[in-house]
């Protein structure tokens, strides 16, 4: 082994190191985005919104299908047919349809980099007054988040509001399992996120990214 690979080796190894130190995500950035969303409510002191898994799967659906619709500005422009949330989305995420409840609200947003829950938050679904106003309306009971890097490495973002009971709207079937989604994210999902080279970017506080790109790092060295 040459000598300068093997510091860098130590080098990026204590940084990795010094990263997951301080990371404080349990890996999923959906489930990041509601905790962020919650401390902006609790500030202006208005109940937490529980996290509803079935909702979130719902939310990344509809992310899914706004593919290709991203603004220049991070705005999207992505209405789907009323009918596909009972018909194609809850399918999908096995949902089970006498618990699908009432959507109260929605916001949208895109990038095409990743940006992390909290600036994503601040610089693109929420830097407006009407958005601000969906989050702070008082009829929410339940929040779920959808997030998926599509089109051409775009990332998506969608949150679904709703006002139902927040143990019997949106109930997943296996156990509240639901269906194992193919991309994304979605907030309280028993699953881990679906796209490898999402999770990887996403987790650059990760010792297994680190150590892949070291790898990376080391096979370009040489
Ligand atoms: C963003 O861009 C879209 C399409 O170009 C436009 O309709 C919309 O008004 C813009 N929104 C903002 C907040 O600038
Ligand atoms: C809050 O959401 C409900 C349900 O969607 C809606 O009817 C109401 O107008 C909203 N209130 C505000 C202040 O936006
Ligand atoms: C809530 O979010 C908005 C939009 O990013 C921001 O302007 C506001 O300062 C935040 N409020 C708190 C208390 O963090
Ligand atoms: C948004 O709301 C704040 C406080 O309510 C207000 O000062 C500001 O002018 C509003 N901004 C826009 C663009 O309407
Ligand atoms: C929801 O279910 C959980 C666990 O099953 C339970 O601990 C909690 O009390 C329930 N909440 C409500 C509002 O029914």
């Amino acid at each position: 082994m040459k000598k300068e690979n093997s510091s860098l080796m130590s080098f990026l190894l204590l940084l990795s190191l010094s990263f997951l130190a301080s990371s404080k995500s349990h890996g999923n950035p959906a489930s990041e985005m509601v905790n962020v969303l919650n401390q902006n409510r609790t500030a202006w002191k208005l109940g937490k919104l529980h996290e509803s898994p079935g909702l979130g799967c719902i939310a990344l659906q509809y992310a899914e299908l706004c593919e290709g619709n991203c603004n220049v500005n991070n705005t999207l422009t992505c209405e789907p047919p009323e009918d596909d949330f009972t018909q194609v989305f809850a399918p999908n995420c096995g949902v089970e349809l006498p618990t699908f409840g009432t959507i109260t609200g929605h916001v949208l947003g895109c990038g095409t980099h990743y940006a992390t829950p909290e600036a994503s938050f601040s610089d693109i679904l929420f830097r407006d007054n009407k958005s601000l106003l969906v989050l702070r309306n008082r009829s929410h009971t339940e929040v779920g988040v959808g997030m998926a890097r599509l089109h051409k490495g775009t990332y998506f973002w969608c949150i679904l509001f709703s006002d139902g009971g927040t143990n019997s709207s949106f109930s997943l079937e296996a156990n509240g399992r639901g269906i194992k989604q193919r991309k994304g994210c979605y907030s309280g999902s028993a699953f881990s996120c679906s796209n490898a080279h999402m999770i990887c970017m996403r987790l650059l506080n990760s010792f297994l990214c680190i150590l892949l790109s070291i790898n990376t790092l080391w096979v370009s060295f040489l």
